[in-house]
């Protein structure tokens, strides 16, 4: 089965062709970021019209890179919530134009369990049931994943997203959007354990997060110390990540431990932290846990994930018509 998938839910419009839910004929993605970056964050309105401009050029070029025609295609699935309305609107509405022209099924698909997809789309990937973590600008979220189809929330954020974090600490110290490849790359020059950040609700049983106050804490010692030189800068970047990466980790194995799962993965923009996922594979290996990440071609938004996750909705018949709408809010 070929599926056209398509994301369009935030800062980037991606098309990508996936066949048997497994094997990515194309994947291509066209980001805003150059657009976004001079405002310190994503634009909602710039983001629609973006999305509008590109939506065309990019399934075009996802066809073509496919070698395929258009009639080889049986399915289309696009990104249908959680996200920005406006963004979402546009590659949904053209899901939904195409499928309807070509009467093809069209799957609505949960971004979030398209993120859990990219650790499907891996040359090796997990073994249901496994533990996974969607972490990114907008989320971050635990799920015990046993089946397919079945994704039990185990806990989240009760304010900002580990990547926000990421972000917003790198504008605090007048670095660029997005924070999180510029940290990890400044952190890698300094020791981590020079200054203490707080690790906000390591100390409860729950498997839910906190970012505020470690937010709040950098900005305080921001304001409190001169920080001036690039070496300043490296230190504060070291350890607040080692914050967010332990707080990351330590849920992450107490959740494999509460539900005796072996394999552990990790999806989402700020899983392409290759400090992230190193700290958690040596934690993970001494209890004999496996971790996954994928490539970070898959890390971040991509509409191979939106494809496969598809496949699956359209194989169970689990699909959308022309009054199914567009949503910004969801759990899962
Ligand atoms: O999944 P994604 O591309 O978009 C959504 O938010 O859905 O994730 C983007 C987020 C940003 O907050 C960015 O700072 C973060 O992922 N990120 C990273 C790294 N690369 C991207 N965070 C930490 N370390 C990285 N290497
Ligand atoms: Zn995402």
């Amino acid at each position: 089965m070929i599926i056209l998938g398509i994301e369009s839910s935030c800062d980037e419009t991606a098309a990508a062709v996936v066949q048997n839910g497994t094997i990515i004929l194309s994947s291509i993605i066209a980001s805003q970021m150059d657009t976004h970056c001079k405002y310190g964050g994503v634009v909602p309105e710039l983001a629609s019209r973006m999305h509008a401009e590109a939506i065309v050029p990019v399934v075009s070029e996802a066809v073509e890179k496919a070698g395929i025609k258009l009639a080889n295609i049986d399915g289309v699935a696009a990104t249908r919530g959680p996200g920005l309305i406006g963004a979402l609107l546009v590659g949904f509405s053209f899901a939904k134009a195409f499928a309807w022209a070509r009467r093809l099924p069209l799957a609505g698909v949960n971004h979030l369990e398209a993120h859990i997809y990219s650790l499907l789309l891996m040359e090796t990937p997990p073994a249901f049931p496994f533990i996974a973590l969607v972490v990114s600008g907008g989320h971050t979220n635990i799920y015990h994943v046993t089946s397919p189809h079945t994704f039990e929330l185990m806990g989240q954020t009760r304010d900002d997203a580990a990547g926000e974090a990421f972000d917003k600490v790198s504008k605090m110290m007048g670095m660029g959007y997005p924070g999180g490849p510029i940290i990890e790359t400044l952190a890698k020059t300094m020791d981590p354990g020079v200054i203490k950040f707080p690790r906000s609700l390591l100390d409860k049983k729950g498997f839910d997060f906190s970012f505020s106050g470690l937010k709040s804490s950098v900005a305080r010692y921001l304001h409190d110390h001169k920080i001036v030189t690039p070496g300043d800068k490296a230190q504060v970047a070291a350890s607040f990540q080692a914050a967010v990466l332990d707080v990351l980790s330590t849920k992450l194995m107490n959740a494999a431990r509460f539900k005796s799962c072996k394999r552990i993965g990790i999806s989402g923009g700020v899983s392409a932290n290759q400090t992230f996922a190193t700290l958690l594979t040596q934690r993970a290996e001494k209890e004999g846990i496996q971790v996954f990440a994928p490539p970070v071609s898959l890390c971040g938004d991509n509409a191979a994930m939106i494809a496969a996750r598809g496949t699956t909705m359209i194989e169970q018949g689990n699909t959308c018509d022309l009054n199914h709408d567009v949503f910004s809010r969801t759990r899962i």
